[in-house]
């Protein structure tokens, strides 16, 4: 793995959005896996940037999100479609037919996760992969378990995801079931790239690079792929 500290969220977000608009620049039509959560917000707001100062286009470029919520609208102001829309698609020229959600109120999941590998497969899969990492190592909902999984799947959420996400709620439950890539999905990415900030993900990322690949810890799966870019602020590094 090619792990990179930087000084400063703000200067790892700038790297992390150089190197989409670098893909994006090399090949038009490039395939993005988008991820959710508070880390890659600043990535995507460089990015925005970028566009409005003519310095990359997603007019073709065709996205795939990591994960969506069961049991709530698709438009709803906490589904992971919404929060896209708002951080980045309705921003930039992207095309709302190559931006593509696993859904999560599909009445059969597993009919759903074969139409979601087909269509990234029929794209010629993901040419980079955004992740964040959760402070219990998953990527994805794809929480510790005792297998890796392999494609999208349904998952039950832990309650440590839970207590991370029941503020963006605020006094309404939030959904206990969610549809996710598998670990699988995600490896078939052709480059991956992870990034984490903040002294909460320390311990996480400490465990994934200690070597041991487990699916006790999701992320440490990333020390088989040929090439994963980590990059982490002081405090996510600080115990590495
Ligand atoms: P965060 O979540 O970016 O909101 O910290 C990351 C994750 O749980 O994967």
């Amino acid at each position: 793995m090619d792990v990179r500290i930087f000084n400063s969220a703000d200067e790892l977000a700038d790297a992390a959005a150089q190197l989409f608009i670098e893909t994006i620049n090399q090949k038009n039509d490039a395939v993005l896996g988008l991820a959710t959560g508070a880390s890659p917000v600043p990535t995507y707001k460089r990015l925005i940037e970028a566009y409005k100062a003519g310095k990359v286009s997603f007019k073709d470029v065709k996205t795939f999100n990591l994960d969506e919520y069961c049991d709530l609208p698709k438009n709803d102001r906490n589904s992971y479609y919404t929060f896209m829309h708002e951080q980045l698609f309705d921003h930039v020229d992207i095309k709302e037919e190559n931006v593509n959600f696993l859904d999560g109120n599909a009445a059969d999941w597993q009919a759903e996760s074969k139409r979601y590998s087909e269509a990234m497969a029929k794209v010629g899969g993901i040419d980079i992969q955004l992740l964040g990492i959760g402070t219990n190592g998953h990527i994805g909902f794809n929480e510790p378990a005792d297998e890796f999984t392999d494609e999208s799947f349904k998952v039950t959420l832990t309650q440590s995801t839970i207590d991370s996400n029941q503020k963006y709620f605020g006094d309404t439950p939030m959904p206990r079931y969610a549809l996710t890539m598998g670990i699988g999905s995600i490896m078939r990415a052709k480059k991956i790239l992870l990034i984490a900030t903040g002294e909460s993900k320390a311990k996480a990322i400490a465990g994934m690079l200690s070597g041991e690949v487990t699916p006790r810890l999701p992320a440490s799966v990333l020390n088989n792929h040929a090439d994963a870019v980590i990059m982490l602020d002081k405090a996510a590094a600080s115990i590495i």
